[in-house]
């Protein structure tokens, strides 16, 4: 399928034509005809469980800037990017972005790092925020704020923009390939992963001293959390079964328990996932990319790398064992879980459904709408399932300008606690906050998946709206980018 051929939801002038195209495409999304204002709008409700209080169903999805410094500390841009995620009116703050735990395990050279040394920035971060959203919200009661703690693993790239610093778990027959590791490249061993771990629990206790709600142990998008839960072919203490691909989150949480006795814990997870798609190869050609397509030879079925998935069909997911997860979530009394799909990396459009590719993408496969549909069941069925944890949901900023009537449908609906927004924070972050006081939205400001958010740091300039931000319209940078997207 090609860009042209899809129907731009801006485009679409009400609501009732949104509802006609959804029955057109045959894809469930619930969506309501009109807006609730006030305390009467399912967005302002607050959502109560255990000592846990969020004002509000508006949760803001972590974002990276690809802005820190060498050393990992904040830079203008970050503060900017957070002082605008409080200004969001949005009540759960999840993490605001991937903040390494060590030098070694970041995703690129201007990543956050959290240690001592950068932990004045961090703090600072997190003031900034708290600040901008009492001003825009008059109160910060209900604001609950977490901190994304991560390591790269596969794709670390501490040092360089241009060059990856792989820590792997295991070989996998696609991504090595695509990384360009041979078959002897280290996998890193039991002891580096304990020492991974206490990582975590330094992190962890310095973002408790610094005042966060919770830590996220992110296990998702293909970086190090994530591919221990598809370690099926590793050996050793931390692969193959169930109990030990998930031994190094219950190591880490024992830590933590121990280390910040009164930190809240969250986990962002990816429950399904796919086959690697690259752009069908047949339709490709003359500087243009065709639509994506799974990446699969006969000899990867069974398909033994991917966790959520169909190992006969990997393009399909199978919740079987995400469930098992959620199962040990509950056991280890973890409530605030965050639900994505893929990676960025290898299946973008399952990951942030999107009209236009990423500089190191693919041309949508199909409708964008059937992969915000597709993450939404998912959502609901482990809802359903789950009814004791807060669980958010992600990939709504393709639903644009009807953003707000599906996120409030969604909630009323019991399919989703709170509704995470992730690229549609970087051009207009008081949407939902907009939306659910009665007041007009602003369509100029809606995101239109352009993508120039994720091409900007593929080419090694930091992230940011860069067609809609008027900070970045007409800036420096949106020339760097010009350039070098024609490069
Ligand atoms: C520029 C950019 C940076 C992102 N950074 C992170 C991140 O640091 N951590 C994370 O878990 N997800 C990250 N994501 C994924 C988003 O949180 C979100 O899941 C995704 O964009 C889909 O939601 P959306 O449709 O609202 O954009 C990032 C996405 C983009 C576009
Ligand atoms: S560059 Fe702006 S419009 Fe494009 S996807 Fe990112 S946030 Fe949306």
């Amino acid at each position: 399928m090609s860009t042209s051929e899809i129907v731009r939801l801006g485009g679409l002038k009400n609501v009732g034509r949104f509802k006609d195209h959804l029955r057109i495409l045959g894809v469930n999304i619930p969506c309501d005809d009109e807006l609730a204002s006030g305390q009467q709008s399912p967005l302002r409700q607050p959502l109560v469980k255990g000592q846990l209080f969020i004002g509000n169903r508006i949760a803001v999805q972590p974002m990276e800037g690809w802005d820190g410094t060498a050393d990992g500390r904040p830079s203008e841009y970050t503060f900017r990017r957070w002082q605008r995620f409080g200004g969001s009116g949005g009540k759960l703050i999840w993490g605001g972005e991937a903040v390494a735990v060590s030098h070694e395990g970041r995703a690129n050279p201007n990543q956050l790092l959290l240690n001592e040394d950068t932990s004045v920035g961090v703090e600072r971060l997190r003031s900034v925020l708290v600040e901008e959203h009492r001003r825009v919200t008059g109160s910060d009661q209900g604001l609950i704020i977490g901190l994304q703690l991560t390591h790269s693993g596969r794709y670390s790239r501490p040092n360089s923009h241009q060059r990856g610093e792989p820590r792997i778990l295991y070989h996998h027959p696609i991504l090595d390939r695509r990384l360009k590791l041979p078959a002897d490249y280290p996998v890193l061993s039991d002891g580096e992963i304990r020492a991974i771990i206490e990582d975590f629990h330094r992190a962890a206790a310095l973002a408790w001293k610094l005042g966060f709600d919770f830590v996220d142990i992110k296990h998702c998008h293909g970086y190090l959390g994530h591919e221990f839960l598809s370690a099926y072919t590793r050996e050793g203490e931390y692969g193959g079964s169930f109990e030990n691909r998930t031994r190094f989150l219950r190591e880490i949480v024992e830590g933590i328990r121990s280390a910040a006795p009164g930190l809240a814990i969250g986990v962002r997870l990816s429950a399904f996932d796919t086959v690697p798609f690259q752009p069908n190869p047949k339709l490709s050609g003359n500087g243009k990319f065709g639509p994506g397509v799974a990446e699969l030879s006969p000899e990867c079925i069974p398909y033994r790398w991917g966790f959520g998935l169909n190992p006969f069909d990997p393009t399909q997911e199978d919740l079987s064992e995400p469930i098992l997860f959620l199962s040990l979530l509950e056991k280890l009394k973890i409530s605030l879980v965050n639900l994505t799909a893929g990676s960025p990396y290898y299946s973008p459009h399952i990951q942030r459904p999107a009209l236009f590719p990423p500089s190191d993408g693919y041309q949508p496969p199909r409708d964008p709408l059937i992969d915000v549909a597709r993450q939404m069941k998912m959502t609901r069925t482990l809802k359903q399932n789950f009814p004791n944890l807060i669980l958010v949901g992600s990939a709504y900023s393709y639903l644009q300008d009807f953003l707000p009537h599906v996120a409030q449908a969604a909630v009323r609906e019991g399919w989703v606690d709170a509704v995470g927004l992730g690229r549609m924070v970087l051009t207009y972050p008081e949407l939902l906050w907009d939306a659910s006081a009665g007041e007009a939205i602003q369509h100029k400001r809606i995101c239109r998946t352009f993508s120039d958010c994720t091409t900007a740091p593929r080419k090694g300039l930091p992230s940011g709206c860069y067609p809609l931000d008027d900070y970045y319209k007409g800036s420096d940078l949106a020339q760097q980018l010009k350039v070098l997207k024609k490069s």
